[in-house]
């Protein structure tokens, strides 16, 4: 089946021959304005300027006229935790009041509690309730999207997790990836014993999942009270034996040697980085860790937001995710994440569109199938409403200016 989009007013990060960008070239977003589009089969089959278009509607099952509109690749949103099994909204009223991330973490609360949660909840409640999230945040113009673990922290937990991220992947036509983070949090039942844990982690979780095939990448939080960088490193190369590469929570709260714990292992990605030193800064700038920034965690949080500018500078690769977690960012609104990177951050729009799609892509190794328009990936695109320009996107925050998803070449509405 195959479908003419005619008249777009801008088809938005076209590349022939895409690659991972950084530094400086994170500016530049190819844009055709007056083109088309043909989709097939669910992948983008064609597109270039209408004065070029050799096709009619006639030639086409079906067809659309995007006067005014503008086409984008959907958003590749490479780092949340989308799967989780109640809201935290208990802890948002502790924030106000002055509690932060770490001391609502030791009186019980944060990621312990969601873990507490879990192990009573069926796995199909598990579920259908991150079904329905996943569906919100592809109305929203999530196309990709990389899902962790890491609220079971027991192998049965753990597994019930992955398994149910497996399920959406069959069920949905977003694209996923899943993550396995059994290193989160320490559990209770090890407060004393970490390394027991730890054993626990390489020995019975990380051989029951590469078994069943349930995660694509491995993650550890880095961080003060949780994990040192010699344990990530150690729980990054294990998983690396098993072929998962290591995307790393690094340098959220503190300064944690996270990034150079990631650059070590060679990580695919670095994410959060609120708390960046030189040397950070500097180590990630001569690798090809991807840095992922998390503006709507450090906003939701309070915290300081990620360098960007100076990353941008430094030369690093950068990458927007949201970071969809009920404890730190419960929202996965992209269009949010890019909205505040550009207000807050100072990131050129046109930075902050090519972070949140091609580095999104790449930091969730999806760049084959998803991140620009480029004959052969999946037609997972964003139609706007008609904007007066791309700028207008993270300009008119909180403004819902998309008219319409197609996912696999299927409108959403
Ligand atoms: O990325 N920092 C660690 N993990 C999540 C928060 C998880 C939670 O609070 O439930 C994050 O911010
Ligand atoms: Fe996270």
């Amino acid at each position: 089946m195959a479908t003419l989009i005619t008249n777009i007013k801008s088809l938005i990060n076209v590349r022939n021959v895409p690659s991972v960008i950084r530094g400086k070239q994170l500016k530049d977003l190819p844009v055709i304005d007056n083109a088309y589009l043909i989709v097939e089969d669910g992948f983008i089959a064609d597109f270039g300027k209408m004065e070029e278009c050799e096709f009619t509607v006639k030639d086409f099952a079906t067809s659309f006229d995007a006067t005014g509109k503008m086409i984008l690749p959907s958003w590749c949103d490479s780092h949340t935790h989308l799967v989780f099994p109640a809201s935290r909204e208990n802890e948002f009223i502790d924030k106000i009041n002055g509690l932060s991330y770490s001391e609502i973490a030791e009186k019980g609360g944060g990621i312990l509690s969601s873990a507490n949660k879990l192990a009573h909840l069926s796995e199909d409640e598990l579920y259908n309730d991150a079904y329905k999230r996943l569906q919100a945040v592809a109305k929203m113009g999530t196309g990709a999207i990389e899902i962790k673990s890491g609220y079971g922290l027991s192998v049965e937990g753990e597994l019930k997790m992955l398994r149910v991220i497996k399920r959406l992947k069959q069920n949905s036509s977003v694209v996923i990836k899943a993550t396995f983070l059994g290193a989160h949090a320490v559990p209770a039942a090890y407060k004393q014993n970490k390394k027991g844990y730890i054993k626990t982690i390489l020995e019975e979780m990380l051989p029951a999942i590469a078994d069943q095939k349930l995660a694509d990448f491995i993650d550890v939080f880095c961080e003060e009270g949780f994990y040192t960088p010699a344990e990530t490193e150690l729980i990054c190369r294990a998983g690396a034996a098993y072929g998962l590469k290591a995307k790393i929570h690094a340098n959220q709260l503190t300064v944690s040697g996270g990034v150079e714990a990631a650059v070590n292992v060679g990580a695919l990605s670095a994410d959060h980085l609120e708390s960046m030193d030189e040397a950070s800064i500097q180590a990630l700038a001569h690798s090809n860790t991807m840095g992922t920034l998390l503006p709507s965690a450090a906003f939701f949080l309070r915290m300081p937001y990620q360098p960007a500018r100076k990353l941008i500078d430094a030369d690093c690769l950068i990458a927007l995710a949201s970071d969809y977690n009920p404890g730190s960012s419960p929202s996965g609104n992209m269009n949010f994440v890019i909205a505040l990177s550009c207000i807050q951050m100072k990131m050129q729009p046109e930075e902050a569109i090519n972070a949140a799609t091609l580095n999104g892509a790449y930091a969730m190794d999806v760049h084959d199938v998803a991140g620009s328009i480029t004959i052969g990936k999946f037609a997972n695109l964003i139609l706007t409403k008609e904007i007066p320009s791309i700028h207008y996107l993270p300009y008119a925050f909180g403004e819902n200016n998309i008219e319409n998803i197609m996912l696999r070449g299927n409108w959403l509405s």
